[in-house]
C-alpha cells in the first residue's frame, strides 16, 4: 500500500523528500504495487516535445492491482456499492471476490468478440455497476477505454467514436435519470447512422428493460455475452507506458481532444492521492457523486479508491431526485464517511434550504470534498456548517482531466482550509505563478498564470492521434512548463486559490466547454451567420452560457428555442446558452479578431470600464451591445 500521510509534519517531510529526490519519492510509493517486471527506469522528461515516461520498462496489470491483489486479505470486502436512481429500487453490493469474477467475464466476452490490447472500446452508459466492470474489463485485456458521457449528443459521440477509431460502443439500452427515462442505444445507432466505420459490435446491457431497434449483424445483448464466459481471465501484462485510456475533454479551440492516460503513473499517483486527500482507513465508505463520464469519476471512483482496497460508492441518480434530500438520505442510509462532490450541486442544494439535510443523521462524515469549479464562500460555509457541521474537514481539490490526480488541496485534518482556496501542492507537485511574458512570479500576495514545472506520475501523456496539439496546448505557451489554462492567486501564507480559466474555456456547472465549440454548433442553424460564446457569472451553474449572435434577418419568432436545438444535437443538453442575444455586429480588432474582452463584461452586467475600445475596427457597435445586453 502506498504510503499514507497522518500528520503536518509527515507531510512537510513527504513534499520535501518528493522535490528533493522525485525519482526516490515515486519508486517507494511504486514498489508498493504488484510489478510483474520491476522498471528500468524510473523517469524521463522532456517538456519541449514533450515526452514523458514514468517507470520505464515496468510490467503490470492495473486490474490485478484493483482487484487480483486485495482477494488473499478482502476478498469478502465490498468493493462498490451501486445506489440506483430509484430510492427504493434496492442497494447493489459487489465484494472484491464477486467484482473480480465479474470483470473477467466481461473480458472473457470483449476477447470473444474480437476486442484485443491496444483496441479502442467507448462506453455510453448511465452510471450502472456494468460500466465500471466494462472499464475494468477492457484494462484486464489491455483494450483502451473512452468512456463519454451519456449526456452527449449522437453528433458528439460520432465525433468521439471516430477520433479514436473505436472497434466497439459499450451501452445501455435506457437510462433512468430523476424521472425521466433517456434511450441511450437510440442515440448510439444515431451516432452510427452518421457513420462510424470502425465500429465492428454494440454491446447492449438492458438496463431498464424496454424495446430498442437491433440489427442482428452489429448488436450484440450484453447477458447472452457475458454470463456463459468464464470467471477468470488472465491478466494482459501491459509496458507502464502503454495506453489504459483515452478521455475527451474541451478546449478553446477544435473538437473536444482525447486526453492520453497511461498504466503505470497514472495508477500510482491515484491511489497515492485517493488514500492521502481523503484519508481513507479500512473500513470506510466512500462516495464520490461524480459521474465515469468524467475525469473525477475515473480516477476517485473507479480506480483510485479500487487501487487502495476502499469501497466506492456509486450513485445512478441525480441530488434532487425524488428530492432535495437524496444525497443526505443516500450519505446516512450508507454511512457514507468520504463524500466529494462539485460546487454547482452544493448551490443548487442550499438554495433548496438547510431543511433538507437537517432531517438526516451526517455524522459519520470524516472529509468533505469539492472539485471541478471554483467554490464561491457563500457555498464553501453552507457546505461547512450544513453537512459537515462545523466539524468535518472541508477538501478543495484542484486538478483537470489531463492532470489525472488531485493537485492542489487541503489534506483534511493535517493541513489548514481556508474558504476557496485549493491551498497546497500534493506531494510531487510543484506549482509555479508566471506572469504573461512566462517570468516567473515568486513572491507571495500575488496573482499570475498556474504552472507545473516538473512532471508527475499521472500527467497527460498525449492528445490521441495528434501529439503537436498536446505540446501547443499544454507545453508551448511557457518554455519548459506544463500550463494549466487557469489563473490562481497566492496568498500571503502560500495557498493557492484557483480563480478559474484564462482561455477560452468556460466551465458550467463543472463541465468544461470550449466556446468555439458551442460557436459552431450555434452556427450551424440555417439563420445565422455569426456568433460569440462567453461565460459570465452564474449562481447555480458557475457559468452561464451567453452566446451574442449575428443572424441573416430571417430568424422566425422561434430563433432562441431554434439554435437551443441545434446545440442539442451538436453537442448535448449541457451546451445550451442560458442568454441569447441577437446582435448587428461583433466588436472586432482591425486584424478581424473579436473582442472577447468587451463581451464578457457586458454579459457580466459591467457597463463601465469596458477598457479601451478605441482600437476596434467598429467601436459603435458596443453601445448597440449594451443597449440590448440581457
Ligand atoms: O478551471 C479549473 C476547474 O476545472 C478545470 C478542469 O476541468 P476538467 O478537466 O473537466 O476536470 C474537472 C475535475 C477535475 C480546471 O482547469 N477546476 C477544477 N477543480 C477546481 C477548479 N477550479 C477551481 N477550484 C477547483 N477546486
Amino acid at each position: 500500500m502506498t504510503q499514507q500521510i497522518s500528520s503536518l509534519s509527515d507531510y512537510k517531510d513527504a513534499y520535501k523528500r518528493s522535490i528533493e529526490d522525485p525519482e526516490l519519492f515515486w519508486a517507494t510509493q511504486a514498489e508498493t504495487f504488484h510489478w510483474h517486471k520491476p522498471w528500468d527506469k524510473v523517469l524521463t522528461w522532456n517538456f519541449e516535445t514533450p515526452e514523458i515516461k514514468w517507470f520505464e520498462g515496468g510490467k503490470l496489470n492495473i486490474t490485478y492491482n484493483c482487484l487480483d491483489r486485495h482477494i488473499a486479505d478482502r476478498g469478502d470486502d465490498t468493493a462498490i456499492i451501486w445506489e440506483p436512481n430509484d430510492p427504493f429500487g434496492g442497494v447493489k453490493s459487489y465484494t472484491y471476490n464477486e467484482l473480480l469474477e465479474s470483470v473477467c467475464k466481461v473480458a472473457n466476452a470483449l476477447k470473444a468478440n474480437g476486442i484485443k490490447k491496444g483496441d479502442r472500446v467507448v462506453f455510453y452508459m448511465p452510471m450502472v455497476p456494468e460500466l465500471a466492470i466494462g472499464v475494468l474489463a477492457c484494462a484486464r485485456i489491455g483494450a483502451v477505454h473512452s468512456v463519454v458521457f451519456a449526456g452527449f449528443s449522437a453528433q458528439a459521440l460520432a465525433d468521439r467514436i471516430n477520433d479514436a477509431e473505436a472497434k466497439m460502443v459499450i451501452c445501455s439500452d435506457f437510462n433512468s435519470r430523476g424521472s425521466k427515462s433517456i434511450p441511450v442505444k437510440q442515440v448510439v445507432d444515431d451516432a452510427l447512422a452518421k457513420g462510424c466505420p470502425s465500429i465492428e459490435h454494440v454491446l447492449m446491457d438492458r438496463n431498464t428493460g424496454g424495446e430498442v431497434p437491433w440489427s442482428e449483424s452489429i448488436d450484440l445483448h450484453w447477458d447472452e455475452q457475458v454470463d456463459p464466459q468464464d470467471g477468470f481471465c488472465a491478466p494482459e501484462i501491459m509496458d507502464s507506458e502503454d495506453m489504459l485510456f483515452i478521455l475527451y475533454t474541451s478546449g478553446s479551440t477544435g473538437k473536444p481532444k482525447g486526453v492520453v492516460h497511461t498504466c503505470g503513473g497514472y495508477m500510482v499517483y491515484t491511489c497515492y492521492s485517493f488514500k492521502n486527500v481523503f484519508q481513507y482507513q479500512p473500513g470506510d465508505i466512500y462516495w464520490c457523486t461524480a459521474d465515469i463520464g468524467w475525469i473525477t469519476g475515473h480516477s476517485y471512483i473507479v480506480y483510485g479508491p479500487l487501487l487502495a482496497g476502499a469501497t466506492t460508492v456509486m450513485f445512478e441518480g441525480v441530488p434532487t431526485y425524488p428530492d432535495a434530500g437524496r444525497f443526505w438520505q443516500v450519505c446516512e442510509k450508507l454511512g457514507v464517511n468520504q463524500f466529494y462532490t462539485a460546487p454547482t450541486a452544493i448551490r443548487a442544494l442550499m438554495a433548496r434550504g438547510d431543511e433538507w439535510p437537517a432531517k438526516y443523521d451526517l455524522s459519520a462524515l470524516k472529509v468533505i470534498g469539492s472539485v471541478g469549479e471554483p467554490i464561491n464562500e457563500e457555498a464553501w460555509h453552507w457546505y461547512d456548517k450544513h453537512i459537515g457541521k462545523n466539524q468535518v474537514p472541508i477538501i478543495d481539490t484542484w486538478w483537470q482531466t489531463e492532470t489525472g490526480g488531485i493537485m492542489l488541496t487541503p489534506l483534511p485534518g493535517i493541513t489548514d482550509a481556508k474558504p476557496t482556496y485549493c491551498s497546497y501542492p500534493m506531494p510531487g507537485i510543484q506549482p509555479v505563478l508566471v506572469n504573461a511574458d512566462g517570468e516567473l512570479i515568486e513572491e507571495n500576495d500575488a496573482e499570475g498564470l498556474l504552472c507545473i514545472k516538473f512532471p508527475w506520475p499521472a500527467i497527460i501523456r498525449t492528445t490521441y492521434g495528434d501529439h503537436e496539439r498536446c505540446r501547443q496546448t499544454y507545453f508551448s505557451t511557457f518554455k519548459g512548463m506544463y500550463f494549466t489554462g487557469d489563473g490562481a492567486r497566492r496568498d500571503s501564507d502560500g495557498r493557492i486559490r484557483v480563480i478559474g480559466r484564462v482561455d477560452d474555456v468556460i466551465n458550467v456547472s463543472g463541465h468544461r466547454m470550449g466556446t468555439a465549440e458551442v460557436e459552431n454548433a450555434i452556427d450551424e442553424h440555417p439563420n445565422v451567420i455569426e456568433s460569440a460564446v462567453v461565460g459570465y457569472p452564474h449562481d447555480i451553474k458557475g457559468q452561464g452560457i451567453y452566446a451574442y449572435v449575428i443572424t441573416d434577418g430571417k430568424a422566425g419568432e422561434n430563433f432562441e428555442k431554434e439554435v437551443l436545438a441545434v446545440v442539442t444535437k451538436e453537442i448535448g443538453p449541457i451546451a445550451k446558452p442560458d442568454k441569447i442575444q441577437i446582435v448587428s455586429g461583433l466588436p472586432k480588432t482591425r486584424s478581424g479578431k473579436i473582442m472577447r474582452r468587451i463581451l464578457r463584461k457586458v454579459a457580466s452586467g459591467e457597463t463601465e470600464n469596458l477598457g479601451d475600445i478605441s482600437t476596434l475596427l467598429n467601436p459603435e457597435i458596443v453601445d448597440e451591445v449594451m443597449k440590448g445586453a440581457k
